[in-house]
């Protein structure tokens, strides 16, 4: 399974060099079988060891190679650090830097043609989950809109916003309805992202058509994270 930590706007250099560490050290001494995921920001990207299926990987980019587009990071920037795997589409990028999703797409689109592991983050807000399940995926198949879902380095990553940060996780009955209707139409591997925590992994992994998960918030230290991923190689499916 993907077991996957997003920094967001956290972490130094330093304190991120000490994290991925402890991370490696536990997965290498556990021979964890989790894919571990570490979406550090810009800042901290650097040349880390090779370990077993942990990558470091970046929270965003501009869809360039490179040029001028002052203050924006392109790809040549994280080539130079082997950046295998990005995350596109995540809710905050949605509505708090304003991403269109033609914009999203040419991220998409642009991270495809590099061959990278893409994470695609998807979610509906809160005044959409309260119209129910059909109103809900109609939304979230809007987020599909200019991405191909065919493309093999695909994960795709399903964050309600309004569990993203605040605590409450959606149930597992929603988790389950929403992943299996995703599962309908789309073959990449499904992860549930918002509010996941050392108390529930658990159960969130053994919604059959959950393959992962993204976490924020209870990621931030390094001892919860590790126990989420000793968790995750307990859950057998
Ligand atoms: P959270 O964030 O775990 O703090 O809810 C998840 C995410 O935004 O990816």
């Amino acid at each position: 399974m993907i077991i996957a930590s997003n920094f967001k706007t956290n972490y130094t250099r330093g304190s991120a060099k000490a994290f991925i560490k402890e991370i490696q050290t536990f997965v290498s001494h556990t021979k964890s079988e989790q894919n571990v995921r570490i979406f550090a920001p810009f800042t901290a990207l650097d040349r880390f060891d090779e370990i077993q299926n942990i990558k470091v990987g970046a929270q965003n980019f501009y869809p360039i190679q490179s040029g001028s587009y002052t203050g924006e990071i392109g790809f040549e920037q994280l080539e130079e650090f082997g950046i295998d795997t990005v995350l596109i589409g995540h809710s905050e990028r949605r509505h708090i830097l304003k991403e269109s999703q033609s914009f999203i797409a040419a991220k998409y689109d642009f991270a495809k043609a590099r061959e990278v592991e893409i994470v695609y983050c998807i979610g509906e807000p809160q005044e959409i989950r309260m119209q129910g399940i059909d109103a809900i995926m109609s939304y979230l198949w809007e987020q599909f809109e200019g991405i191909d879902i065919h493309y093999d380095r695909l994960v795709i990553a399903y964050e309600p916003v309004w569990a993203i940060g605040t605590g409450l996780s959606a149930s597992l009955e929603d988790i389950e309805e929403v992943l299996t209707r995703l599962q309908e139409k789309l073959s990449a591997p499904l992860l549930y992202g918002g509010s996941v925590k050392v108390e529930n992994i658990e159960s969130i992994l053994n919604v059959k058509a959950c393959e992962g998960v993204l976490v924020g918030t209870a990621s931030w230290n390094e001892k919860a994270f590790c126990e989420m991923i000793r968790i995750a190689d307990t859950v057998k499916k």
